[in-house]
Parts: C-alpha cells; structure tokens; sequence
C-alpha cells in the first residue's frame, strides 16, 4: 500500500508577496513526513478565495493528492477565506474533524473557537483546513493526524474494514 500522498496549500497574503517566511508549511511536512505521509506539492497562495478554490479542484480532479492540508485564513480578517473556498469545492462536509481540533485545541488558547475551519471530501481527496500559526499547526495535526490515514483508506479503497477502536 503506498504512502498517502497529501498536498499542502498555505493560505497568506505576505507569504505570496514574499514579505514573510512561511513556516507553517514547513512544519505540516514534518509533521506529515514524520507519521509516514507523502508530501508531495506545498504551495503559497494569497487570500484569494478563486485562486485556493482553483488549486483545490486542480489537486482533487486531477487526483493528484489523497489528503490536502490547508494553513492560515481561517480566522476573522476581512481577506481570510480559506473556509468559503473549501466549502465550495467539497462534495460532503466532514465536520468531526475541525470539531475535534476546536476541542482539544482549547486547553492551549481559548482562542481556538476563533478559527472557522472545515474540512471535507471531493472526488477521493480530504481536505482540511489548518489554522495559520506554526504552534496551531503543532497542536491541531500532531492530534488529528493519528486517524486520518483509516478515513483516507476507506475513501480511496484501500480498505472497506472500520475494525474496531
Ligand atoms: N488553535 C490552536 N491549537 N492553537 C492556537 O494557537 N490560534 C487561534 C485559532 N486556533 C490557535 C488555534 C487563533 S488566535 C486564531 S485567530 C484562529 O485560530 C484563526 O487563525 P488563522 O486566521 O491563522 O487561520
């Protein structure tokens, strides 16, 4: 069975114009790389709904990535806006996920009810939004990252089995 081929896509108007070093990318492939994953594209977007929505559909249709992980514009800036365009592009809604992150997010900063993140399924691609630091970064994928790859199997038909847990 390969490696889950997951897609980063970072969500920032500085990072874009080259005005600040993006770090979170970095540390989602750690993170990813470290539990097995296969990171196999990162790319730096402005908060520019059309154009995440467009590298979204291109990575999803075109099945270049099992998983994609998106970083920062989930928050209450005029230009965040990386919900509306992964709302737009899913086909159904995985809520448990950005649920589950808010949750257990809140013993470090009760500012994590602030991110809007979603997450959902197109074609037999899981996308999920991430919020923007490289410590929310941390603290949401090193939690949730555990029980992607059974969701991912079973999207991508590597396994039909829910076993037990
Ligand atoms: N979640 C965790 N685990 N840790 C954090 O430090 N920061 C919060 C929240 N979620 C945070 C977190 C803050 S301060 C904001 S404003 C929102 O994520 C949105 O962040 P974004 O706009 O960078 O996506």
């Amino acid at each position: 069975m390969g490696k889950i081929r997951t897609a980063v896509i970072v969500s920032s108007d500085s990072g874009y114009a080259g005005e600040r070093e993006d770090l979170s990318g970095p540390e989602i492939r750690r993170i990813a790389e470290e539990h097995g994953y296969e990171v196999v594209s990162v790319k730096i977007l402005p908060d520019e709904q059309e154009m995440l929505e467009q590298e979204m559909k291109k990575i999803a249709d075109e099945n270049l990535a099992d998983l994609i992980l998106t970083t920062g514009g989930t928050g209450f800036s005029p230009r965040d806006c990386m919900p509306e365009a992964t709302s737009a592009v899913i086909e159904k809604a995985v809520p448990g996920i950005p649920e589950a992150m808010r949750a257990y997010s809140m013993q470090f900063t009760k500012r994590s009810m602030l991110s809007r993140s979603t997450a959902g399924i197109r074609k037999s691609t899981l996308i999920i939004n991430l919020p923007g630091s490289p410590k929310a970064v941390r603290e949401c994928l090193e939690y949730i990252i555990t029980e992607l790859d059974h969701g991912i199997d079973i999207l991508t038909g590597r396994t039909s089995d829910c076993g037990r847990k």
